[in-house]
């Protein structure tokens, strides 16, 4: 059966600020979800309370069914739920191979590690990320592209069915942007999780995404394909612009 992760009528406050104003969303293993939105609408928080590191005021999240958001973080993981930092947080004195073998170690699912041992394991994910060069590296010593697929590849490593990618594709140049996409949509392919990606570089996320949601000030204001989002005159005015003409599929 294919997995599926959903939110339903997520509010969170933060005292007198409402992040988040009855947003759900739902998404299939296997598929992309891309979620766009100014600074400050609430991307890092729904992502937050999806990976049950931030409680909702109200509203619920579900994978498989099941409510999740009761659960320590530790537990989403290994239910199958993993998200990468905007900024990467990997541990700066272990090396990339390190930094890796603790997530599949301490991160990790049962079924990701059936038939591959450990050690197996994590060089199938260097390969994936193409950060096997780097094995060796400490984490501290990386590029902030090299930084930012260890943090995909500590994410992949606990065998997640969803990952919750924040910002991969940040502060890259367009080349490197373009190589992240390749990287990504290769994995993807031959790993088959399902991802909300939030990311303010709109051509890799029309690319990337099925669908897409557009956040406004906690507020859910449009979804659809990413054809349908770009043409949409509320989401023009509040998020693209001009520069809408320049990303239209
Ligand atoms: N821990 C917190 N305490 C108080 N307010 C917070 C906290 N985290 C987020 N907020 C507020 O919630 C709102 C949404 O913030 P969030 O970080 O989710 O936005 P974002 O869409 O990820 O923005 P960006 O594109 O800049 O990363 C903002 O007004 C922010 O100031
Ligand atoms: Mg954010």
């Amino acid at each position: 059966m294919t997995a599926r992760l959903a939110a339903k009528g997520i509010v969170k406050r933060f005292g007198g600020v409402t992040a988040l104003d009855d947003v759900s969303l739902a998404l299939d293993q296997g598929t992309v979800l891309g979620l766009i939105g100014p600074n400050g609408s609430g991307k890092t928080t729904l992502l937050n309370v999806l990976s049950g590191t931030m409680r909702p005021t109200s509203g619920g999240v579900f994978l498989d069914g099941q409510r999740i958001d009761r659960l320590p973080g530790y537990r989403v993981v290994r239910a199958g739920v993993a998200k990468t930092h905007q900024i990467p947080k990997p541990f700066p004195g272990l090396t990339v191979r390190e930094n890796v073998l603790v997530a599949a170690t301490f991160g990790g699912r049962a079924p990701m590690r059936e038939g591959a041992d450990l050690p197996e394991q994590v060089e199938r994910i260097l390969r994936l990320v193409e950060l096997e060069p780097r094995a060796h590296a400490f984490a501290s010593a990386l590029t902030v592209q090299e930084k930012k697929r260890l943090e995909f590849g500590r994410a992949l490593a606990t065998g997640a069915r969803f990952l919750l990618l924040d910002e991969t594709f940040a502060g890259l140049s367009p080349d490197e942007v373009r190589n992240s996409v390749e990287v990504f949509q290769r994995v993807q392919a031959e790993v088959g999780f399902g991802a909300v990606v939030v990311e303010h570089v709109m051509r890799a996320v029309l690319s990337l995404a099925q669908r897409v949601l557009v956040l406004e000030e906690g507020r859910a204001i449009a979804e659809g394909t990413p054809q349908e989002v770009v043409r949409d005159p509320g989401v023009i005015e509040a998020y693209l612009g001009s520069e809408a003409t320049n990303v239209a599929p």
